[in-house]
């Protein structure tokens, strides 16, 4: 399924120290003290930087990923970000080399099993993303993990065919 945003919401690449997106993820509940000065997470927001209508974050370990950190504030929910913010982060994902991508939810399950997303054992998960903070520290042991397989498409920025 496709989610067109205008281009003005379209997702970019911010850094995770900034203020607003760290108050973001803290005001949605969502753990940010493996963040500071953390080179390992890429974040993606739409909105500015400064003032983001929703973010989220990707951790790659070669060929599986975390997806993490998804937060759309209450004031812009129900537009299509959330559902954009997770289809630029697949992209990104498959783009660099990630088949599998992996999250932990405790409260959105049903948000993710309706873009693909599956629950998986805990015995099932890749060493790379047990060993995250997000994983093993900061996310209790009753979230669910999920999983969906990503791919690497075409670049639609280029238009080049480079798969
Ligand atoms: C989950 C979240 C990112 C969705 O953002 P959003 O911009 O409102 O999502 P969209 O507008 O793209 O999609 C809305 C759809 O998702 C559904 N939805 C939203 N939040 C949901 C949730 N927690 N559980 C199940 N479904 C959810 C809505 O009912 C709506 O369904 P519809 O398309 O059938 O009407 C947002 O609610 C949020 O920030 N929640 C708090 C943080 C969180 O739970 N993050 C996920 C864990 S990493």
């Amino acid at each position: 399924m496709l989610y067109v945003t205008p281009l003005s919401m379209r997702p970019v690449l911010v850094h995770p120290d900034e203020t607003a997106v760290r108050r973001l993820l803290e005001d949605t509940g969502l753990p940010t003290a493996d963040l500071c000065g953390s080179h390992r997470v890429r974040f993606l927001a739409v909105g500015s930087a400064s003032a983001p209508h929703g973010v989220v974050g990707l951790e790659c370990f070669g060929t599986v990923g975390l997806l993490r950190s998804l937060a759309v504030p209450p004031a812009s929910r129900g537009q299509g970000l959330g559902k954009a913010l997770v289809a630029a982060v697949e992209h990104a994902a498959g783009q660099s080399g990630v088949r599998r991508l992996f999250l932990l939810t405790t409260t959105a399950q049903a948000f993710f099993a309706a873009l693909g997303y599956v629950p998986t054992d805990r015995d099932q998960i890749p060493e790379a993303i047990r060993a995250t903070a997000e994983f093993s520290t900061l996310c209790p042991s009753t979230a669910v993990v999920l999983v969906k397989a990503v791919s690497r498409a075409p670049s639609v920025i280029s238009g080049s065919s480079d798969t």
